[in-house]
């Protein structure tokens, strides 16, 4: 049987198809930092109502495409939706971010109910099949959730911290009772990514933001435990749909992250060495990185000295272009143009 080959060069450049440059989108593409999503934000009024209103939600997802043409879009929503689903009360709160009711204990986690994700995430359903409509033929889109730890995070500390004691606690006196919780989330993960890839959706991401906080053993059974079922459990449905982990600050963890975990591809936060990544990574798995957000900011020669040097140690084998982690809200819109022609030209040196 002959292979049916991708016509978008993300999605080849993740099935091991020789590309004719690296493809690239960036973290956080869509939000504050363009002037048009401040515009719809504002007229939407709350994040939350945004996220589920699809006829705004895939217009923001499209807005840096029609700007810059990525070869991917990802979906507007936040890893955040899956507590709300669950029966978490969130809000997001301006300057502050999102507060959640914290969940410390069994009882509350045995209120986290399944049957109603689907009700309260019809519209993020709508949202990818609206964008996959909408795409050029050639963009990819990507899905996307939380991983359990991650999300975990915010469910039981109730608002963003930079300790995360109260997880990291309960999962060390308590295992069993954390990992209900961790078990919960699993099964809303692959369901919602399931939903999302039934939508329309190419490719999909597991954002382990403060997979970094974690020590060696626990990081391999809150991080790449449960990252292993939900990868393994939508390869069964879905083979030919990549999966892209990005178990952030995990450092040389990674190797092993991505060689149980079975992703097709690892993101590299900022502070991973290209070089190492090249000699150790790309032999299995594809990578995708890790242009410092910063280096945005500042523009210039910079920006495009470490992006060049990025392309220069990973262009050779399977890699997406990507920034370390997501664009912050100061960056000027012109850098990213200046970034995506350098991209867009890059024929190797
Ligand atoms: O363009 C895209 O990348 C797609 C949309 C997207 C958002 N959040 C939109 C968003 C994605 C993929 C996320 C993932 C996400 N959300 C992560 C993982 C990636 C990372 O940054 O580490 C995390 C940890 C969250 C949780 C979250 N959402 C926080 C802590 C906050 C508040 C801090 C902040 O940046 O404002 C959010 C809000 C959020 N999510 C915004 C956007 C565009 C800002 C909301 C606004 O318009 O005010």
């Amino acid at each position: 049987m002959t292979k049916i080959v991708s016509n978008k060069r993300f999605i080849q450049a993740l099935t091991d198809y020789p590309v004719d440059r690296p493809p690239f989108w960036f973290m956080r593409q869509a939000g504050r930092y363009l002037p048009e999503y401040r515009q719809i934000r504002s007229k939407v009024g709350d994040f939350l109502e945004l996220c589920y209103t699809p006829e705004a939600a895939a217009e923001v997802t499209l807005q840096p495409i029609r700007r810059y043409g990525m070869d991917a879009a990802i979906l507007f929503a936040d890893i955040l939706l899956i507590p709300d689903a669950l029966g978490q009360k969130l809000e997001y709160r301006e300057g502050e971010g999102p507060v959640l009711d914290p969940i410390r204990d069994g009882a509350a986690v045995a209120a986290l109910t399944l049957d109603k994700i689907d009700d309260r995430l019809a519209p993020v359903y709508e949202t990818v099949e609206r964008v996959a409509g909408a795409l050029p033929e050639e963009t990819a889109l990507i899905g996307f959730a939380g991983s359990p730890w991650t999300v975990a995070t915010y469910m039981v500390e109730g608002h963003a911290t930079k300790e995360f004691q109260e997880p990291r606690l309960w999962a060390l006196r308590d295992p069993q009772g954390f990992s209900a919780l961790i078990d919960v989330l699993t099964e809303a993960t692959i369901h919602y990514l399931g939903r999302q890839i039934e939508a329309g959706a190419h490719a999909v991401q597991l954002f382990d933001s403060w997979a970094g906080v974690l020590s060696d053993d626990q990081f391999s059974r809150w991080c790449t435990g449960p990252t292993r079922t939900i990868v393994g459990r939508l390869k069964r449905r879905f083979p030919d749909v990549p999966v892209i982990g990005f178990p952030r600050g995990a450092g040389v963890k990674t190797a092993d992250y991505a060689a149980a975990t079975g992703v097709d591809c690892v993101g590299l936060d900022t502070s991973m060495p290209p070089r190492w990544a090249a000699r150790s990574l790309q032999g299995t798995v594809a990578v995708q990185g890790n242009l410092d957000p910063l280096a945005v900011v500042a523009g210039g020669r910079a920006m495009e000295g470490q992006a060049r040097e990025i392309l220069k140690a990973l262009s050779y084998g399977p890699f997406v272009f990507n920034l370390g982690h997501g664009i912050v809200p100061q960056t000027p819109p012109e850098h990213v143009a200046a970034l995506s022609d350098l991209l867009r030209n890059w024929q190797g040196e």
